[in-house]
Order: structure tokens, then sequence, then C-alpha cells
């Protein structure tokens, strides 16, 4: 019988490489799995227990929050909010840090989350997810609250970083900086199972993922880019095949298991881009870049932008480090011509 490798196993093995660990870290992880557990269990029966739906309220972003984004946000709230493993945290659904009950210890770790990713798929029953980001505090001293000094961090300092996706099966997948391992969730026995050893994005994917809705509002470097793509003057020879699902967690999932390139591009109407860096690019980042691919805002490294604003958004293209290049080469070279409008002219 092969051996079965559950995702607390790997935790605590990671555990080995954090000479300084108490514990608290694979307690953490312990949290934030059986959090996805239980997401997983009501995103599997929402349609049946009238999850679905609106609740009329509107988060800081200004989009509607779907009842399951409110019962995810909840349930990470309440599974790491009292162990003493966490001092501070931050979520897309809540517009201040979420500070630790005064009742409750105060830890060492620091948790930025987006608790359902692809809200506008819920209704539809394709693949959403949840994504973490996990820091080590950076303020003194360790047992009082944390500020959100300790969530402006660079990606550089991440300690761990991971997504769960609830698709045709759900599946957690992390790295700790030590490569990229994917577990599936077995729901008969309620253990995710290590499945997807050691990841790594494959080369020529042939893939590119990107909203062309925002073609004409885009610069004209990445319009130029994505042109190439579906012409048949790339390496190719021919077009580029498109894929585009909608949400982060399942278009990065693919990227990481099939390759090509990501992109959601700064455009004149969203001049920040459209996702958010703390809970969505840099975890993101963190996971493709261990897994041997890149991800920038089309000048630099996502991991390298310091956070300003614990909702800030940023340009996100992640993938293949070869397309990367290449999108930051379009990038580049055109941002050195004069200004033209991007606008492009309506047919006559
Ligand atoms: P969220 O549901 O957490 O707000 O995230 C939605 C994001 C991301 O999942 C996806 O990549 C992007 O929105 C899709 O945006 P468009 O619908 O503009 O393409
Ligand atoms: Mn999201
Ligand atoms: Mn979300």
């Amino acid at each position: 019988m092969k051996k079965l490798i559950t995702i607390d196993r790997h935790i605590l093995e990671t555990q080995t490489h954090f000479p300084e660990a108490t514990g608290e870290f694979t307690g953490l992880m312990y949290q934030i799995a059986l959090a996805a557990k239980i997401v997983s269990y009501e995103v599997n029966k929402a349609g049946l227990t009238m999850l679905l739906g609106k609740t009329g309220s509107i988060n800081v972003q200004g989009e509607e929050v779907q009842k399951l984004d409110e019962f995810a946000n909840n349930t990470m709230i309440s599974s790491l909010d009292h162990m003493g493993y966490v001092c501070i945290m931050a979520s897309e659904e809540n517009t201040e840090p979420i500070m630790i009950p005064s009742r409750y210890r105060k830890g060492k770790y620091v948790v930025a989350f987006d608790p359902l990713d692809g809200s506008s798929n819920i209704d539809i029953n394709v693949s959403i997810g949840t994504i973490f980001s996990i820091f080590k505090r950076v303020t003194e001293p360790e047992d009082s609250d944390g500020n959100v000094t300790d969530l402006l961090q660079t990606g550089r300092n991440l300690v761990c970083s991971g997504y769960i996706i609830y698709g045709s099966s759900t599946m957690m997948v992390y790295t700790t900086g030590r490569g990229v391992n994917g577990f599936t969730l077995d729901p008969g026995i309620g253990e995710f199972l290590l499945t997807h050893p050691n990841m790594r994005i494959p080369d020529n994917g042939g893939l590119y993922s990107v909203n062309e809705s925002n073609y004409r509002y885009w610069p004209v470097g990445v319009q130029r880019f994505v042109s190439m793509l579906k012409s048949t003057s790339n390496e190719r020879r021919r077009p580029y095949n498109s894929r585009y699902i909608g949400a982060l967690v399942a278009d990065a999932h693919r990227t990481l298991l099939k390759g090509g390139i990501f992109m959601y591009p700064e455009d004149i109407r969203k001049p920040k881009g459209k996702l958010r860096l703390l809970y969505e690019a840099i975890p993101i980042a963190f996971l493709v870049e261990n897994a041997g691919g890149a991800a920038t805002n089309g000048r630099m490294d996502i991991l390298d932008i310091v956070p300003e604003d614990i909702h800030q958004r940023v340009p996100l293209i992640f993938g293949e480090k070869r397309l990367v290049d290449l999108y930051k080469q379009y990038y580049r070279e055109a941002s050195e011509l004069p200004q033209i409008s991007t606008q492009t002219p309506d047919p006559k």
C-alpha cells in the first residue's frame, strides 16, 4: 500500500526546517487545514442550504458580499483567533485589521487572507478558493497586540503561503519556501493527503489567461504582447490557447499544473489593477516562484513590493519565467515610446 502522507504529517516534517519553531507554526497550519475542511463542507452543499445568493451587504471593495464569503471569513477568523499563535490578521472582507480578542493570548504569527476568492463563480458552481499569507510579527513585545506594521511586509518576509481550491475535489497547496506541495481532501476520512509533491511549473504550456474584454483599456505594451501570443509570429508558430476561469485560485492552480502565463494588468479604468497585493498577489507569487516560475506587476517582482495599505491593488502577471520576462520586455519597450493613446479607434 502506497505510503499515505497527511498534511498534518507533512507540516510536522516541515516544522523541522524551522529550528526556532515551537510547534506554533504547526498548530497554525492545522487550524488553517481545519478551516479549509469546514468551508469545503459548506461549499459542497451551498446549493442545498441556500447559502448561495447575496447577503445584501457591501464589502470594502464595494462588492456585494455573498453568504459563502461571510461564512468562509467567519470560519477563518474563528479558527485562528483563539489559539495564541496570531497577533493580528487582515481579510479582504474586513475594512480594518482584525485584532485578537483581549481574552486570548497573542502569538508571533500574522495571517492575511482572501476567505473566498472567485465569489462571482459561487452561483454557477465553478471553482472558488481561499488564499492565505503567513508572516512573523515584526513588532515587540511578543505577547502584545500586533499592528498594521506587522501586516505591511513584503513577500520576501513570508513564512508560508498557500491556497485551498474548492473544485471537483478540494485541494490545499502550500509552500514554506522549500518547494510547493499539493494535498487532496479525502472526504471519507476527512484528511488532506499528499497527491502533488514538489509541484513545478511546466515549460511551454502554450496557454495564456486574461480577461480580454479589457483589451482596449490596457497599456499598449500589453496589447502588443497578447496580440503576439494570439498570432503565428510567436515561437510556437501558432496561437497560444486561451483559458480564463475568473477565479484567481483556479487560474493559478491551472498555471502551476499546466504552465503558461496569467495576466491581470492595470488599465485606464483600474490604474492600480484589480487584484489585492497582500492576500492575492503576494501569496500566489511566493508559490509560483517556489515552483520555478515568476510573478511581476510589469516592472518589478511582486515579492519586492512594499505594501502601503492592507487592501492595496496591484497588476499581477505570473507563470513561466520565460513568458513573464517577455511580458516585461514588451511592457518596458512600449513605455519608452512617446505616449500614444491606447484607446483602439472605433471602426468607422
Ligand atoms: P474575489 O472573489 O475574492 O473578489 O476575487 C475575484 C478576483 C479574482 O478571483 C479573479 O482573478 C478576478 O477577480 C476576476 O476579475 P474579472 O471578473 O474582472 O476578470
Ligand atoms: Mn479574490
Ligand atoms: Mn474574496
